[in-house]
């Protein structure tokens, strides 16, 4: 077997066989296949795609590339979240402490912000002493004690995903479906679940940018899972205007909190209520009442314990950016459009994300929202808040926000559609 004709078979349309798929995976994994080689590989399946039976085999041999962990010792059943990434998605700090105040047990493993597209680690590192680096041993320990756990995925699961998602990120290959399909539910299944719900984005601020492709990527993870014994559903859901009023690390927490206390806004509760609900039928506890447990202060009780277990100080102030930029409404009207991506970029040049992996993260940099699509605005309000540490960072976000809005002069003001748009099951 050699790198070039696994290459040639891709680049040529053939279909790879099981033996082609195991070895370059391994090879590549072991430093054997140069990231070159695998480079032009994922640009030969961006392009020519793969089939099902493909992508199953590409999944398996990434799972088998490390270790798969186990939840078997745990009293409640395990249900877990993936979210293919959005603006303002801050869904999983309120979701995971919420389904555990519900009964199950939420081992949440999750990643940093790349591109316009936040990261949840990042977000809770935000909280002063919390800490993300959790042994397996550690992990458990909280999980079983809170119900529920958020961490990094350690480097034994799915070594070749990690090895791989990096090169595909600078290489201009993120936005292949099997490979988004693989290499999600590689670490999903590794990890050991026992249902999984998916929150499948699709707008500008996504990945999938058309409800055709989001519906692809989502019955493509949802055959993976279930063919693997991992109870699947996916649902498919808005990201063309920012979720919440916030798009950034502290400030996102803080918005989270708000939910947990049981106010925040409405698309934020609406899809963290729509998810717990999924998430708690897939995991068999059809009884459960999340609304409940929000209002109740039950869910903020678990979110305050599973802070604390990870280090955090869940009382401490959060950090707040030195400066801050209001842009105002030019006219009056109705704000009939306040795009997802541009929201995601300005935070992300404001300090929020990273352009490398190693690069750092400010916790109190983003962008704050006055008003969403269907609000009436007034000339002169305001309508974003930029924030950060570093003022010179002001003039290139701003760049990213020209055209991001659109405000009917004397329309009428109109009601937010649904989060969710569709489920695939
Ligand atoms: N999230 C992942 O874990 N992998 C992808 O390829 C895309 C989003």
């Amino acid at each position: 077997m050699d790198a070039i004709s696994v290459i040639r078979t891709k680049r040529d349309r053939g279909e790879l066989s099981p033996e082609q798929i195991d070895w370059v995976i391994d090879a590549y994994t072991r430093g054997e296949v140069a990231d070159e080689q695998m480079s032009a590989l994922a640009m030969a399946i961006l392009l020519n795609g793969m089939n099902r039976t493909e992508i199953a085999r590409w999944t398996a041999a990434m799972i088998a590339s490390g270790e798969r962990m186990s939840f078997g010792t745990l009293s409640r059943p395990t249900t877990d979240k993936h979210s293919t990434g959005g603006v303002g998605d801050k869904i999983t700090l309120p979701l995971a402490p919420l389904v555990a105040a519900c009964g199950a047990a939420v081992p949440q493993l999750s990643g940093r912000g790349l591109g316009h597209t936040g990261g949840t680690l990042d977000k809770l590192e935000s909280i002063p002493g919390w800490r993300a680096l959790l042994s397996n041993a550690e992990m458990l320990d909280v999980l079983d004690t809170t119900g529920a756990v958020i961490c990094a995925a350690g480097d034994g699961l799915a070594p070749a995903d990690k090895k791989l998602y990096a090169l595909r990120d600078v290489t201009g290959t993120v936005e292949a479906i099997p490979l988004i399909a693989s290499s999600i539910m590689s670490k999903k299944i590794a990890e050991g679940t026992g249902a999984l719900v998916l929150d499948v984005k699709v707008g500008s601020g996504a990945f999938m940018k058309t409800i055709e492709d989001a519906r692809e990527l989502a019955s493509t993870m949802v055959a993976l899972g279930t063919d693997s014994g991992v109870r699947t559903v996916a649902l498919l859901t808005d990201m063309s205007t920012p979720l919440g009023l916030t798009a950034g690390n502290a400030l996102e927490v803080r918005e989270s909190v708000e939910v947990l206390a049981g106010g925040g806004p409405k698309d934020v509760v609406e899809l963290t209520l729509a998810l717990a609900r999924e998430m708690l039928d897939a995991a068999g506890l059809k009884d459960a009442d999340p609304e409940k447990a929000l209002a109740d202060g039950s869910a903020m009780d678990v979110w305050r314990r599973m802070i604390s277990a990870q280090g955090g100080d869940p009382d401490a102030a959060l950090p707040v950016a030195r400066e801050q930029h209001v842009i105002t409404a030019p006219s009056s009207g109705v704000l009939t459009r306040l795009d997802a991506y541009d929201v995601g970029v300005a935070a992300w040049r404001l300090g929020a994300g990273r352009a490398r992996k190693e690069d750092p993260v400010q916790a109190g940099a983003g962008v704050e929202l006055h008003a969403k699509p269907g609000d009436i605005v007034t000339e002169g309000q305001p309508l974003l808040t930029l924030h950060t540490d570093t003022p010179e960072k002001f003039a290139y976000a701003l760049q990213a926000l020209p055209g991001s809005y659109d405000i009917a002069p004397g329309g009428t003001p109109f009601a937010a559609t649904p989060v969710v748009r569709e489920r695939i099951a």
